[in-house]
């Protein structure tokens, strides 16, 4: 059986975004592949986080991953702290990866222009999102199309390991949906959704209220022209509510935009809201009961175990691939 690992950041409630370019594709690939979920919590301190809200959100993603309908039974699912392997193995990636080429990644200089106190974290995130991935002998890595240029970094850093020490790891291919690969911002279509957005009206949160998702439907960016077409180009607002209400409602564009024809934007979006309320009812209810329950600390601690396991072994052939320590034992 293949492996896939993902990780999401504890670094607020997860959105829609997340659901729609990540999650929602984990359903299915849980009955095909041996699936490793992790709740990276290291990626999320590279930016500044409050200590109590980091706890509160690593366990309340852990419970929005089985809100979501993944099975215990079936899949890995940890926390990324509670595998020092991670951590020990990023820093040999560091000493693999080149300044240049984790200075040019998109996300760093994003998260890090304009600002006084960028850490290092920041730059060398990329590593530790390699390790996370290579430990496993990850086969595939189903992730939203802002994720691409980290993984292509991962491919080249295990070819780079792979060739200069040994061929000890899987080069991953990357799976990104084919429609909500990058949902944008409601208030700024050409930025996209992010759970650490300081304007909450710009990303639908997974706990949002019916009330509150109205309203920020309602109050979603379009355009002046009332027309529900999709034009990404000129009209990137309704074409990224077409793509989430397409997606939820399992509606081709083009049928929406004809039963849309000549009718204007309030009462789509009236209708949209509805849509994505009706997805997320069920998602809070089962979250709400897991974090009620000791259900979810113990699905973690086995997580935890399982992952330490096959992640100590890959770690150990690191080891020795670099000549770091004594010469360990035969790897079982
Ligand atoms: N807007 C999005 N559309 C589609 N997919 C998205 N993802 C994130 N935003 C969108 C996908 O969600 C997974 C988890 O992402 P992450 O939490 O590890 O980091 P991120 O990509 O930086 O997500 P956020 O929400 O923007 O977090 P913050 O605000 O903390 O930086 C990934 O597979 C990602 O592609």
């Amino acid at each position: 059986m293949k492996t896939i690992f993902s990780g999401i950041q504890p670094s607020g409630t997860i959105t829609l975004g997340n659901y729609l370019g990540a999650m929602k594709q984990f359903l299915d690939l849980q009955h095909e592949y041996n699936c490793y979920f992790c709740i990276v919590d290291q990626h999320a301190i590279t930016v500044p986080q409050d200590r109590l809200e980091l706890r509160k959100n690593i366990r309340s993603l852990a419970a929005f991953y089985l809100a979501i309908g993944l099975d215990p039974e079936r899949i890995t699912l940890f926390i990324q702290s509670e595998v020092p392997a991670h951590a020990q193995a990023a820093w040999m990636l560091q000493c693999v990866a080149y300044i240049g080429e984790l200075e040019r990644m998109t996300q760093f200089k994003d998260k890090s222009t304009g600002r006084d106190a960028v850490t290092a974290g920041l730059l060398t995130y990329p590593p530790l999102m390699a390790a996370d991935i290579l430990l496993y002998g990850t086969d595939l890595v189903p992730v939203g199309d802002d994720q691409k240029q980290h993984l292509e970094l991962t491919r080249n850093l295990a070819e780079r390991f792979n060739n200069k020490y040994n061929d000890i790891f899987t080069i991953p291919e990357i799976s990104i949906p084919k429609i909500g690969a990058r949902i944008m911002s409601l208030q700024n279509p050409n930025k996209k959704m992010s759970k650490s957005d300081p304007n909450s009206k710009g990303y639908i949160s997974m706990l949002d209220t019916p009330k509150q998702i109205e309203k920020k439907m309602k109050s979603a960016v379009t355009d002046s022209s009332g027309i529900v077409k999709y034009d990404k180009e000129n009209k990137p607002g309704i074409s990224n509510l077409l793509s989430i209400y397409s997606i939820l409602d399992k509606t081709p564009i083009a049928e929406l935009e004809k039963k849309y024809e000549g009718k204007g934007y309030g009462e789509f979006k009236a209708d949209i809201a509805q849509i994505v309320i009706k997805t997320i009812e069920p998602i809070q209810e089962k979250y709400n009961k897991l974090m009620e329950s000791s259900e979810l600390d113990n699905i973690l601690d086995k997580g935890a175990e399982k992952a330490n396991i096959a992640a100590n072994k890959m770690l150990r052939k690191m080891e020795n691939a670099m000549g770091l320590g004594r010469k360990t034992k035969k790897i079982k």
